[in-house]
């Protein structure tokens, strides 16, 4: 399956050469090649999560470089985007290039770099994008963070339309209304007695991204979607001509806030986990194109950081070892999305939204390939990760589908073997 050329079950032979694709087409015949047999197997395009923290520089106490990418690698991504939010924040050239150093050096994937839109993402003054995008930025965001300043907002903006880039919204509106919340303002939050999100707290944000998108005539791209309401939103935008893309996260269109009775800090991440009709909403929104990708947010953090208790652990869960899972299994088992479409949202669609040279097979493409048994059944334990990680709600989950070889750049990993 390569949706970028539109081949979608055929069965084809596929050829390697320095790293490459060199050929794909029905039996190729070659003198000296070793074989990889993926019969029974699907081939696709290695899959690109535009939307994990890595943790380096700063937290490696969470993850590294080397673990998150191996955790990538393990799930079958061959191309991540990491976010900005380390210690220190990824605001300026010098901090850029000593990431892109210890990248170069650590990663086992391909690694593709957001900046802060703010400095120290403190919200108050805009990076310079003109130096971070000539010396490897390929999108910003202050994701963790809203931009509450409309006007940094639209600078931002135009800033990253010249550089055409995308602009990634954490569409969070926070002031003294909303603060101290925890978890999805609803009947869960109420029982427990703790504050809720309102679903208007990312709703209102989305609003005014797209506002301004339209109003700069740039792109904009509204990052972990969870309401039924920013579905909509974007759903009339995209009509209306706007420059506005969108993701979902497989915990989104998984589970709802009752997961939190449940799995307690370990269903706690940000944006929080919504109701049903919240859920049902993220997924016809997947069908029907309005939301472009599905990421994972990837934020692990530390066993005593979550242990602190739903009220005082952090927000985030894992998500690069189960996402192809849950993909397969809550969507494209279910008949919510084919298998096509679910890779697409994986790899061609976040390629063209960072505008990186990624997640086709085509001649010629980097053989950054992810080779998928459709019909292993594993049972989620996160004593087996290779992300540092092990907070997800989704442990003893029994899933189905699972990469059975990554290959990037040619180089062929397997983990599967692992669960067996
Ligand atoms: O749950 C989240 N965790 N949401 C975010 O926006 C940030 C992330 C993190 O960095 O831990
Ligand atoms: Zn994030």
């Amino acid at each position: 399956i390569d949706p970028a050329n539109r081949i979608n079950r055929e069965k084809l032979d596929l050829l390697i050469i320095d790293g490459k694709v060199a050929d794909i087409d029905k039996n190729i015949s070659v003198n000296d090649a070793d074989i990889i047999n993926a019969s029974g197997l699907v081939i696709v395009p290695g899959l690109i999560d535009m939307h994990v923290h890595l943790r380096e520089p700063g937290q490696e106490h969470k993850e590294t470089i080397k673990t998150g990418t191996r955790s990538a690698l393990k799930g079958g991504f061959t191309s991540i985007m990491a976010m900005a939010n380390t210690t220190p924040v990824i605001d300026s050239v010098q901090v850029l290039r000593d990431v892109l150093a210890r990248i170069n050096d650590q990663a086992v994937v391909n690694v593709f770099q957001a900046c802060s839109v703010t400095v120290r993402m403190s919200g108050e003054m805009l990076v310079d994008v003109d130096d971070l995008v000539v010396n490897g930025a390929v999108a910003l965001s202050d994701d963790g963070k809203p931009v509450m300043n409309s006007q940094i907002m639209r600078n931002a903006l135009i800033a990253c339309k010249k550089h055409n880039i995308p602009l990634i919204s954490h569409c969070e509106w926070i002031d003294k209304e909303y603060e101290g919340w925890i978890i999805n303002k609803g009947e869960v939050s109420e029982k427990l007695g703790i504050i809720g999100i309102p679903n208007s707290a990312e709703e209102r944000m989305v609003k005014r991204d797209i506002k301004l998108a339209d109003e700069t005539d740039s792109h904009i791209h509204i990052a972990h979607v969870s309401t039924a309401g920013s579905v909509e939103l974007i759903r009339q935008a995209k009509k209306r001509g706007v420059k506005v893309t969108a993701e979902a996260m497989p915990h989104h269109f998984t589970l709802t806030d009752s997961a939190v009775e449940k799995y307690g800090a370990n269903a706690k991440m940000n944006p929080p986990l919504r109701s049903k009709a919240d859920v049902s909403a993220v997924i016809e929104g997947l069908k029907d194109g309005t939301i472009d990708v599905i990421a994972t947010d990837h934020a692990p953090h530390a066993e005593y950081e979550k242990a602190k208790g739903l009220k005082d652990a952090p927000f985030g869960i894992v998500g690069l070892e189960t996402c192809l899972s849950l993909v397969i299994t809550e969507l494209v088992n279910k008949g919510q999305l084919s298998l096509y479409e679910a890779i697409e949202k994986m790899t061609i669609n976040p390629a063209k939204i960072l505008n990186i040279k990624k997640g086709t097979l085509s001649v010629g493409a980097d053989a950054d390939i992810t080779i998928i048994d459709l019909d292993k059944e594993w049972t989620v334990d996160p004593s087996r990760f290779e992300s540092k990680g092990r907070n997800t709600p989704f442990i003893d989950w029994k899933l189905r589908g699972l990469p059975a070889i990554t290959i990037v750049k040619g180089k062929e990993y397997r983990f599967s073997l692992s669960y067996d």
